[in-house]
């Protein structure tokens, strides 16, 4: 593929970026990466996550607005529960594109939400998948089910590399936790094209992902409890698929996961800068940012959402993230799903204004 290739499928939608095509001076971009796309306005809403909290305050803050889902009674109820899932709605002059990232844990949560929170199933443009754990793919099976032969000509399902599609374990010292394994065959089956986003990749024209994230902080480190079985040699779980990060094991043993292909989805807002979406942040999210910062140019960080799983990290890692996200410097803070609160309540106590609390059913809009 040639440079001008590149640049002319960013242009329509679903290329990858010209990441080498950067004036840099000191270190520091100057130009945006030409097919790096903008967006006027950007609605994220939060479909499911762990909380659903009818007390937390909505209104404007100084450049964004918080909507919230107050209580509702019965059939109209939302649901949470330990998983995570989007909506995300971006304009850009006419144009309006939707994209579904994340399918949290159960079809039963995550399809009511979406009647609740009016999100029409079959009326995505493309999908995004984050990584392979129940908690965020447990309920693709079953959509890819509902929409079938309902959706918009060549749906896509963004993934990050063929870990993904890989059987995944947590050790933890209560006993195993199972987190199953998606299935691609299936899902392209149901007729979803599957794509391997391994480097940042524009999405449905409007977003991007991050590709895969390189390990450039010395204090994020994949979480320990966290196991891979390898497959096969020759099939894609096979432990020499997984690059960089590459772990040694036989077909058939538990190895370390470090999510390989894990990936971040991203936003750039029109007069605000990057919006960057770690969903589980295993990762690292200070890694996440930086890569979304490299791959498109754009150093200003409008806000960093998501999971950044820090629930189980020890105080001198939340300290130092708390620090590189001061570095950062975003806009805004919003915290979901397995961040923890030993690193939410750190960052509250350093930037209390750029902190917004998440809820299952709140809908953020960036560039209001
Ligand atoms: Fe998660």
């Amino acid at each position: 593929m040639t440079r001008r290739d590149v640049l002319r499928l960013g242009a329509i939608g679903t290329g990858i970026f010209a990441i080498g095509g950067l004036t840099r001076l000191g270190g520091r971009a100057v130009a945006q990466s030409p097919s790096v796309p903008t967006v006027d306005r950007l609605a994220m809403t939060n479909v499911v996550d762990n909380i659903y909290d009818v007390f937390a305050k909505g209104g404007k803050l100084d450049s964004i607005m918080v909507e919230r889902t107050g209580l509702r009674i019965g059939a109209d109820s939302l649901l949470a529960e330990h998983g995570l899932a989007y909506h995300l709605e971006s304009v850009r002059g006419q144009e309006r594109r939707q994209i579904l990232l994340d399918f949290s844990l159960t079809e039963r949560n995550l399809l009511n939400n979406y009647k609740v929170l009016k999100v029409d199933p079959a009326g995505a443009d493309a999908l995004v998948i984050s990584h392979g754990h129940a908690d965020h793919y447990g309920a693709l099976p079953d959509y890819a089910q509902l929409v079938q032969g309902k959706t918009k000509p060549g749906l896509t399902l963004f993934a990050g590399g063929e870990d993904t599609f890989c059987h995944r374990v947590v050790v933890t010292p209560g006993g195993s936790i199972d987190q199953g394994q998606l299935d691609r065959a299936a899902l392209e089956s149901r007729g979803l094209a599957v794509v391997l986003a391994k480097q940042p990749t524009v999405v449905a024209g409007h977003a991007f992902t991050s590709g895969q994230i390189p390990r450039l902080t010395d204090f994020e480190k994949p979480p320990a409890a966290a196991r891979l079985i390898a497959g096969p040699m020759d099939s894609a779980c096979s432990v020499t698929h997984f690059g960089v990060t590459r772990v040694e094991g036989k077909p058939g043993e538990l190895v370390s996961d470090n999510f390989q292909g894990e990936h971040a989805t991203a936003f750039h807002v029109k007069g605000r800068g990057l919006v960057v979406i770690t969903s589980c942040g295993h990762a690292g999210v200070i890694n996440s940012v930086r890569q979304v910062q490299k791959a498109t140019g754009i150093d200003k960080v409008h806000a960093v959402v998501g999971g950044f799983h820090l629930a189980p990290a020890p105080d001198e890692i939340v300290a130092k993230t708390v620090e590189a996200f001061k570095s950062i410097d975003p806009d805004y803070i919003i915290p979901m799903h397995c961040t923890g609160l030993n690193t939410i309540i750190a960052l509250y106590g350093v930037m209390p204004k750029k902190l917004v609390m998440p809820s299952t059913g709140t809908r953020v809009i960036f560039g209001a």
